[in-house]
């Protein structure tokens, strides 16, 4: 089964971090791992020539996209602009884009559907709040954002998505593997229901660590992991990516 290991580096990591990332990470012994990271996208093309000039097999993405070609969207970058500077994937739908930006599931399905038409491999990440969780609305939150989120037109062959409980994410409090089993094996009924026949990777995020990654990518519908804080550091990186 394939394994998908990708970093959200946020807002942090200067371009000299990005470099001593790349000149630091240990190379991959397993080929059946995808690894991708996230930089900011000031930094993405100098990612793309640490990646080049390393010999990474890793793969870069951007945190937003704007969903529009081109215009009048001041701090805005575009799908072709990510593109053009190396990037093969996008988040979309990120829990701090729509709680502290305040994004809506529709602007998040905008942006899912022009990525997809476009060629830049969405992220949907989907999840709930603490409130939602403790009032027993996870289910009902994430399909929602399912839902909403691939309303429009999407290509299944190049989405990814991934679980991300909002309480999870930067806290420590990791989700138990039984708890993100639960949710990502409702997405994955979800998905087959909505894209028959395809295998659309389904991914964990939210306080993923070297200790806990093993038992996290040990469940069945868990395909990987999308990692922020434990990302940064090359070894841990590496260390995340042979997790089995
Ligand atoms: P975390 O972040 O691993 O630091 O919890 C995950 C994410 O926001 O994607």
């Amino acid at each position: 089964m394939k394994r998908y290991l990708f970093g959200n580096w946020k807002m942090n990591m200067s371009g000299a971090d990005t470099d001593h990332f790349f000149d630091n990470l240990p190379s991959a012994s397993r080929s059946d791992v995808t690894m991708a990271v996230f930089p900011p996208s000031i930094y993405l093309e100098r990612a793309f020539r640490a990646v080049e000039r390393s010999g990474s097999p890793v793969a870069l993405g951007v945190q937003n996209v704007h969903s529009a070609h081109h215009g009048s969207y001041t701090g805005e970058i575009s799908i072709s602009m990510a593109l053009d500077c190396g990037a093969t994937y996008a988040l979309v739908g990120h829990s701090e884009r729509r709680h502290i930006f305040g994004e809506s599931d529709e602007a998040t399905a905008q942006k899912l559907e022009a990525c997809s038409c476009e060629g830049l491999r969405p992220v949907l990440c989907v999840g709930e709040t603490l409130k939602e969780r403790e009032a027993g609305k996870t289910w009902v939150v994430v399909e929602r954002q399912l839902n909403t989120g691939l309303a429009g037109s999407v290509n299944p062959d190049l989405l990814l998505v991934a679980y991300e409980p909002v309480w999870a994410i930067g806290t420590g409090c990791t989700a138990s593997p039984g708890d993100a089993q639960e949710v990502c094996g409702a997405i994955r009924r979800w998905l087959r229901g909505r894209f028959p026949g395809k295998g659309i990777p389904i991914l964990y995020g939210g306080s993923v660590k070297p200790d806990n990654a093993s038992g996290l990518f040990a469940m069945a519908d868990i395909d990987g992991g999308l990692v922020g804080g434990a990302s940064m550091n090359p070894s841990s990186f590496a260390a995340m990516a042979q997790a089995r």
